[in-house]
C-alpha cells in the first residue's frame, strides 16, 4: 500500500508518503510570511500553499523513490482549518487523484493529530485518553478506534497554544511565541510568579483569564519599572508556562481517574513545549499511566498524521468522491 497525502489546514504545507507501515517522507514547508504580522493572515497563507504544493508533493514522492503512479491512493485534509488554506490542498488532492484514476480519501485534522501515535513504536492501545493541544484547539478525547473518538472536555475560549502565543506577544516575544517560551522557560523560576489557574466544571479549560491575568500584572509592574520584563523574563516565562501545564494537568488527571484510563497520550504542537512533556513524564511515574508522546516531527502540523490516519480509511475502503468539499468546521 503506497499513500501520499498532504496537509495544508494551516500556515504549513506538508506531503508525506507511506508505504506499509513506514513514512517514508513528510516534507514540510513552514510558511514565515506571517511572522511580521504577530499571526496567521489567511489570505496570504492560501497563496503561499499555492506556491509550495507542488514542489513539496515532489520532494516528497522523490524521498521516498516513488513514482506517483505508483500510489494506491491520494489523502488530504479536509477540515477543520482555514478554509482557504484547505481548498489549496484539496483541490491539488482531488486532481491529481483524479489525473492519475486512483482513489481520494478525505482526513480529519483533529483525528490525524491523534493518530499521529500510530506512525512509530510505542502506539497506544484501544481506547485511550489524548489530550489535543494545538494553537486552534484544546480537546480532552476518548480514543476508541481510529473512528470513534469522543471529546469529553475542550476549552471555552483560547487553546492552549494560542494562550502561549498571546502570553508570549505580551512579552515581547516573536511570533509564534510558544517556542519561544519554552526556551526561556527553561531558566526561570515556575514559582517566582502566582497566576490564575483558570477552573472549570467538568473536563473542559479556560485560559483567557490568564492572559489578562498576565496584561495587567505587567502593567503594573511596568509602571513601578520599565525594566521589569527585560529583567524577568525568564521567571515570566517559567510562571506562565507552569499555570498552563496545571491547567492542563488537573483535568487531564480527573478525566483519567472518571474514565478509568491508564494509557495517556500528548497530541498537537504544544505537545513540543519541554516543560508539558516533562510534567507529564512525573505524573506517568505518580499515577501509574502509560505516556504516549509523538516525536516532535509529528506533533506540528505534518503530513504523516494525515497518511497514517488515511491508512486507517483505506482498510476500511472508506474513500471520498470528486464532491466532498473542504470543511473548516468539521467536527471530530
Ligand atoms: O498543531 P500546531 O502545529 O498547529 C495547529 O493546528 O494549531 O500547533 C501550533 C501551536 C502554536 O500555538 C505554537 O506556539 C505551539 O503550538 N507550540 C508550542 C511549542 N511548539 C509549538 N507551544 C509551547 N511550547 C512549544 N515548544
Ligand atoms: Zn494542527
Amino acid at each position: 500500500m503506497i499513500l501520499l497525502a498532504i496537509e495544508s489546514s494551516c500556515d504549513d504545507t506538508s506531503a508525506a508518503v507511506l508505504v506499509d507501515d513506514e513514512i517514508r517522507a513528510n516534507v514540510v514547508a513552514t510558511q514565515q510570511v506571517h511572522e511580521q504580522y504577530g499571526g496567521v493572515v489567511p489570505e496570504l497563507a492560501s497563496r503561499a500553499h499555492q506556491q509550495h504544493v507542488v514542489p513539496v508533493v515532489e520532494a516528497a514522492l522523490k524521498q521516498a523513490g516513488i513514482s506517483k503512479h505508483d500510489l494506491d491512493a491520494v489523502a488530504f485534509t479536509q477540515g477543520p482549518g482555514l478554509l482557504g488554506s484547505l481548498l489549496v490542498g484539496g483541490m491539488f488532492a482531488k486532481t491529481l487523484a483524479l489525473a492519475l484514476g486512483k482513489p481520494l480519501i478525505a482526513v480529519n485534522h483533529m483525528r490525524a493529530h491523534i493518530l499521529a501515535h500510530f506512525i512509530e513504536e510505542p502506539r497506544p492501545q484501544f481506547p485511550f485518553l489524548c489530550l489535543t493541544v494545538s494553537g486552534g484547539h484544546t480537546q480532552l478525547v476518548v480514543v476508541r478506534s481510529a473512528f470513534e473518538m469522543h471529546i469529553i472536555g475542550q476549552t471555552t475560549d483560547d487553546a492552549a497554544g494560542e494562550a502561549f502565543d498571546k502570553t508570549a506577544k505580551l512579552l515581547g516575544l516573536p511570533y509564534p511565541g510558544g517556542p519561544h517560551l519554552d526556551k526561556l522557560a527553561r531558566q526561570g523560576n515556575p514559582t517566582r510568579f502566582p497566576l490564575p489557574v483558570g477552573t472549570m466544571p467538568g473536563y473542559d479549560f479556560s485560559f483567557s483569564g490568564l492572559k489578562t491575568a498576565v496584561l495587567y500584572f505587567i502593567k503594573k509592574e511596568t509602571a513601578k519599572n520599565p525594566d521589569f520584563v527585560a529583567e524577568n523574563l525568564a521567571d515570566l516565562c517559567a510562571s506562565i508556562q507552569h499555570t498552563i501545564i496545571q491547567t492542563l494537568l488537573r483535568q487531564l488527571r480527573r478525566a483519567a481517574a472518571d474514565q478509568n484510563l491508564t494509557q495517556v497520550a500528548l497530541a498537537g504542537g504544544v505537545a513540543a513545549n519541554s516543560g508539558l512533556r516533562q510534567a507529564l513524564q512525573d505524573e506517568a511515574v505518580a499515577q501509574g499511566w502509560q505516556v504516549f508522546i509523538p516525536a516532535f516531527q509529528y506533533c506540528t502540523d505534518n503530513a504523516a498524521m494525515v497518511a497514517i490516519t488515511a491508512k486507517f480509511h483505506y482498510e476500511a475502503h472508506d474513500f471520498a468522491n470528486q464532491l466532498v468539499s473542504s470543511d473548516p468546521r468539521l467536527k471530530l
